[in-house]
């Protein structure tokens, strides 16, 4: 049911007082982020987006509140944030999209998380890193699975293995649960398109949705066929922050039929052109909600690192089912250390860096993920990483 301007709910649960804005709040994966944001803070939370919509948030309801925003809209924008003390950008897909939020973070002095995949959305921002600073404010640009989630197990499997020459990223979404026309456009944007990539220190051109290879996740998600597509952040962000000189970008439907499905996206489209690609969004979410139907919620995603010597070191985050809160564990975390004042100094956050691989390994456990390593594609997965205890306390390294 649409609401109309500033709806807000009263209940028993009173909050801390400190206040979240969330743009695309009510959409797939931002209605993840709220939930998990009101299990694990005690903040407020203003949901923002240009159609709000009702959602039960349970016992939690009394901290929701919604508003009618366009973040492309300055006074809106500056209306919804100003008292804030963050704002989460869950709104896409990024492909294109302006840095307006991000803008007006740093025009009214408050801190900014985005999920933002897109390579050439997170370097315009980072063009923005010295403004940032003056600001006074914390920015997490791509603050999800890429290049978040992705630049943390990077770092965590190449201290392990002595360095980081090559990184293979590779994620495996169930189908039960339908993502969000912004995920569908991101997706399709690259499917057939030229990608440049980085490869042995140089640079690869290949094509989106290429590059068919089957790989093994942990169990029960097991062996799925994955394909090189999108232009993620990882491509600059890994060969900057950890030296990588190759890194690839794999994704893969556990439905095989759907990946056969995206290779006739690619034909389709080399045929007629990216806007008729577009018209396919609702068919291809509809189709994918019927085959749902059929699907699981299992997750996963994995990070293999290869070191200078040519050790590997495979780490992997996954959920038996509602895998797809994986992508809102981060923003909800980031958001929660931005409150509790546990960040020191000011700026884009190095996304490799922020949180301590103990501090991850238990926030995904009290979100029921596992988290499991290898040292060889051949090797079986084993739970871990090495050194850790099975609380996720006390980890050493190896
Ligand atoms: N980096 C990662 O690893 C990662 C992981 C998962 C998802 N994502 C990204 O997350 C994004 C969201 O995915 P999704 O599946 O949740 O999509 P979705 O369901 O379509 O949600 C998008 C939300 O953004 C809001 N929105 C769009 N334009 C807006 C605007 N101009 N002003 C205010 N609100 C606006 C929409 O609400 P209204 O229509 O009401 O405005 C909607 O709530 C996608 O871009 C996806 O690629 C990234």
């Amino acid at each position: 049911m649409p609401l109309p301007r500033q709806v807000s709910r009263k209940d028993a649960d009173p909050g801390s007082g400190r206040h979240l804005v969330v743009y695309g709040g009510g959409g797939f994966f931002g209605r993840l982020v709220v939930r998990d944001l009101l299990q694990h803070t005690l903040a407020r939370i203003t949901i923002a987006s240009r159609n709000p919509r009702r959602l039960d948030f349970g016992a939690h309801e009394s901290r929701v509140q919604w508003t009618r925003s366009n973040f492309l809209d300055a006074d809106s924008v500056r209306s919804v944030i100003r008292g804030a003390d963050a704002i989460i950008s869950c709104a896409g897909p990024y492909q294109g999209m302006s840095l307006d939020l991000l803008e007006a973070c740093i025009r009214h002095g408050v801190h900014y998380i985005d999920v933002a995949d897109d390579r050439d959305f997170v370097e315009r921002a980072y063009r923005l890193g010295p403004r940032i600073e003056q600001a006074g404010i914390f920015a997490f640009v791509g603050c999800s699975v890429v290049p978040g989630m992705s630049a943390l197990l990077a770092r965590f499997a190449s201290e392990r293995v002595g360095g980081c020459d090559r990184v293979r990223i590779i994620i495996s979404p169930g189908t039960k649960d339908t993502r969000g026309p912004a995920s569908f456009a991101s997706l399709l944007s690259t499917v057939g398109e030229e990608l440049t990539v980085p490869r042995d220190g140089s640079r690869k051109v290949l094509r989106g949705w290429t590059e068919r290879e089957r790989v093994e996740f942990p169990a029960p998600v097991g062996r799925r066929w994955v394909y090189s597509v999108m232009d993620v952040a990882d491509y600059v962000t890994l060969p900057q922050n950890l030296g990588a000189r190759s890194v690839s970008f794999k994704i893969g439907s556990e439905m095989d039929i759907l990946n056969r499905a995206m290779e006739m996206v690619r034909w389709i489209k080399s045929g007629l052109g990216p806007r008729m690609t577009n018209r396919l969004i609702p068919l291809m979410r509809r189709a994918i909600g019927f085959l749902g139907k059929f699907g699981t919620s299992r997750g996963a995603v994995m990070v293999e690192v290869t070191g200078p010597e040519g050790q590997r070191m495979a780490l992997s985050v996954s959920r038996d089912s509602e895998g797809q809160i994986i992508p809102a564990i981060l923003p909800s975390l980031a958001a929660g250390m931005v409150l509790e004042g546990e960040l020191r100094t000011s700026g884009i956050v190095p996304l490799h860096t922020w949180v301590s691989e103990e501090r991850l390994r238990g926030e995904l456990m009290r979100r029921g993920c596992s988290l499991n390593y290898r040292t060889e594609p051949s090797s079986p997965w084993r739970i871990g990483p090495p050194g850790a205890s099975p609380s996720g306390e006390g980890l050493e390294l190896s």
